[in-house]
């Protein structure tokens, strides 16, 4: 009769979910692990990446870690895809890709817990395992008037007994999901709808008016309350990262948590890491709820000379982007993508630009210039320069990354040229040249061929000014023929 009741209604009424409508024994299992802590419609378009992604347990089972929780980014209790990882492993090692067609095997597995063998077991090969989660637990407390702890591990026998009981022949995992869309539409936490339940008729608590008493719960323990303060360390347009050891988001990248909270505190906790860094303001506040723990978080800024460090790496703002981070540190990433992002002002501190300038360009031509012609070039001589520039008529800009001066911009618009492009040694290769580039062709004149001059054995350079589109070389100069060093001045072909 319950049956007969329940799938009647999920027949009329069933949910239309984007892991419906499939027995494959691999999506039915992502999408139950997905579904464990996670929403139906937070679910939805992770189901959908993940699956366009690992098509079948064997790409799962081949993918590095770390591209697994990159896919899972976002979604919490990252275990979960640890395990799903080491899970695809075994059934692709040890079951030659085939899940196996049982509860206790399928329970065995990495991950896999008495609610997530039910519901494969029942979804994918219809045998009779009730799937006792939350939506269950309610209803079946409710229809049967249970009113004892369903935390107590009898109290939660006796209802996966009840279920066990409750279940039909066929239409098992149609029975678990009537259950669980029944319990998420009708038979609701709270106050549930009463009126539009198929079950009603039979139902106990509906009887003694108790519904939304039940279903009985011990209360739980308020999380635990830590504050931390989180360190965007930049040095040089890249920004340090460090990866979870913790069993908490372990294997996830996250900026340095740190307990102290004083400018001092946190500048010395770095130093126990191996890193100089110079505190230089707080950036706002963030917080984040755990099922156990609160951290409540401070966002700081600091500033580092040198990218060293005994446990993380310093990264650029694109290979940020690649790594798996919790939404734990969303905010303090939002901070540090604005951070890393570089800027062009014209309106700057000439002599800290002169003397990244003077670095730069000491380092470009240490290896062809004689020692007295580079020590010419210090700071004072590049602020010359720069001046000079101004009086010509060109555009000077820096290039800034956070609170950092990185590197010189030059242009020419009269000519249409980019003249000078220097960044400071340590801000190379990463993506600051190539943001800078990309500027400076959008302050010219895209419709006309724009010019760069840049030295043949400065292949980095080339490499740059040719991924931006200037590819057409038109003229080379030698400098010193007794070095082979020659300039080469490359054009971006206008678009008339
Ligand atoms: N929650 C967890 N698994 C589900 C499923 N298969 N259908 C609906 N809700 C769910």
């Amino acid at each position: 009769m319950f049956s007969t009741l329940l799938l009647a209604w999920y027949d009329a009424h069933r949910r239309s979910l984007p892991f419906r409508g499939t027995r494959d024994p691999y999506r039915i299992w992502i999408s139950e692990i997905m579904l464990q802590q996670t929403r139906t419609e937070t679910v939805a378009g992770y189901y959908r990446r993940f699956l366009e992604r690992f098509p079948d347990v064997f790409s799962l089972a081949g993918a590095p870690e770390q591209d697994v929780l990159k896919c899972w980014e976002g979604l919490g209790y990252y275990s979960r895809a640890r395990n799903l990882h080491k899970t695809a492993k075994i059934i692709a090692e040890q079951y030659g890709g085939q899940f196996p067609r049982n509860r206790d095997a399928l329970r065995a597995l990495p991950g896999v817990g008495d609610y997530t063998a039910a519901a494969v077991a029942s979804i994918a090969f219809d045998l009779p395992e009730p799937a006792m989660d939350g939506n269950l637990t309610r209803v079946l407390s409710r229809f049967h008037g249970i009113r004892e702890d369903v935390g107590m591990p009898s109290v939660k026998r006796r209802l996966a007994d009840l279920a066990r009981q409750d279940m039909p022949p066929v239409r098992c995992g149609d029975f678990n999901q009537a259950l669980m869309d029944l319990g998420a539409t009708v038979c609701v936490p709270g106050t549930p709808d009463c009126a539009a339940c198929p079950l009603r008729p039979l139902c106990d608590a509906f009887r003694a008016g108790d519904a939304d008493l039940l279903p009985v719960k011990a209360a739980a323990k308020p999380p635990k309350e830590v504050q931390l303060s989180v360190a965007l360390v930049l040095c040089h347009g890249r920004i340090l990262v460090q990866q979870r050891k913790e069993a908490l988001l372990n294997g996830l990248w996250v900026y340095p948590l740190i307990e102290a909270s004083t400018p001092a505190g946190i500048e010395k906790a770095l130093k126990s890491q191996g890193v100089s860094a110079c505190y230089r303001e707080k950036l706002g506040d963030a917080r984040h709820v755990f099922t156990h723990r609160v951290w409540q978080m401070t966002i700081h800024l600091l500033t580092a000379e040198e990218p060293a460090c005994r446990e993380g790496q310093f990264v650029s703002l694109r290979e940020m982007d690649a790594l798996p981070m919790p939404t734990a540190v969303r905010s303090a990433r939002e901070q540090a993508r604005t951070l890393l992002t570089p800027a062009f002002p014209e309106d700057f501190d000439l002599a800290a630009a002169a003397a990244v300038y003077a670095q730069s360009w000491q380092q470009a031509h240490k290896a062809h210039c004689s020692d007295d012609f580079i020590r010419q070039h210090d700071a004072a001589h590049m602020e010359m320069i720069l001046r000079g520039h101004r009086g010509d008529g060109n555009r000077v800009f820096a290039i800034t990354v956070g609170p950092s001066t990185e590197g010189v911009l030059v242009i020419d618009p009269r000519e249409n040229e980019l003249v000078s492009l220097y960044l400071h040694p340590s801000a190379q290769h990463a993506g600051i040249g190539r943001a800078a580039v990309r500027f400076a062709i959008r302050q010219l004149d895209e419709q006309r061929d724009m010019k760069v001059t840049n030295l043949r054995a400065n292949t980095a350079a080339r490499t740059l000014y040719a991924a931006c589109g200037f590819t057409r070389i038109v003229a080379t100069k030698t400098l010193d023929p007794q070095r082979d060093l020659q300039e080469e001045t490359r054009v971006r072909p206008g678009r008339y």
